[in-house]
């Protein structure tokens, strides 16, 4: 064997092992049932989209009722207090693996969060308990006044943080 011929094989047994060291520890990540994370980064995504989905709705019967009718205290209670619950959860579904991602093909990334949110995430955690303490307290108001004090400091949460937060691409709210 010449001396190029070795120094080749050299460097393809260091390939070898780069790579069996790198399927290696990805196998390991595999093995780690509940970080949903690593193996289902995606669906991850999905499921914080829809449970602010959920919020959406549940601030848009708030807000205007269905079509446009004041609903009553106890049901507009109801919807605060779901608001409070998935709230809660929500800040729970950022795991590292589901950063926004800047693709070469220039394709927008899947998740509107903004990569903000890990560079500070006490903030952004902090953010959400504050709306869901807003949403509890609406969801325990004694008169439609102190509901509607409550409604608008939850609606000052939600879009504090949208505007801090979330990185809108095109013509989404
Ligand atoms: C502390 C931060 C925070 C608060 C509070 C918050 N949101 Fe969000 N919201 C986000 C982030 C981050 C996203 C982007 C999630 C993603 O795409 O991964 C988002 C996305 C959304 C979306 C788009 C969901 C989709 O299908 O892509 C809607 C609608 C929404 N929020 C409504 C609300 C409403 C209404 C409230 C208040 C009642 C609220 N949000 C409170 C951070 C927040």
């Amino acid at each position: 064997m010449d001396k190029r011929a070795s120094s080749l094989a050299a460097r393809l047994m260091i390939c070898t092992a780069l790579a069996t060291g790198g399927s290696l520890t990805a196998r390991g990540q595999d093995k780690a049932p509940g970080l949903t994370g690593i193996d289902r980064a995606d669906d991850v995504v999905m499921a914080r989209q829809l449970v602010m989905d959920g919020i959406e709705d549940e601030m848009m019967a708030i807000e205007t009722g269905p079509s446009g009718k004041e609903l009553a205290l106890g049901e507009l209670k109801a919807h605060a207090s779901r608001i409070s619950v998935l709230l809660t959860a929500f800040p729970h579904l950022f795991p590292p693996q589901t950063k926004p991602v800047v693709s070469s093909a220039g394709s927008p990334s899947t998740t509107a969060a903004s990569i903000k949110i890990w560079e500070n995430f006490d903030d952004f955690y902090g953010q959400t308990q504050a709306g869901a303490t807003a949403a509890y307290d609406a969801s325990g108001a004694s008169n439609l006044d102190d509901f509607r004090e409550h409604a608008k400091q939850l609606r000052a949460a939600c879009d504090g943080c949208h505007a801090q937060y979330m990185q809108v691409e095109g013509p989404k709210p």
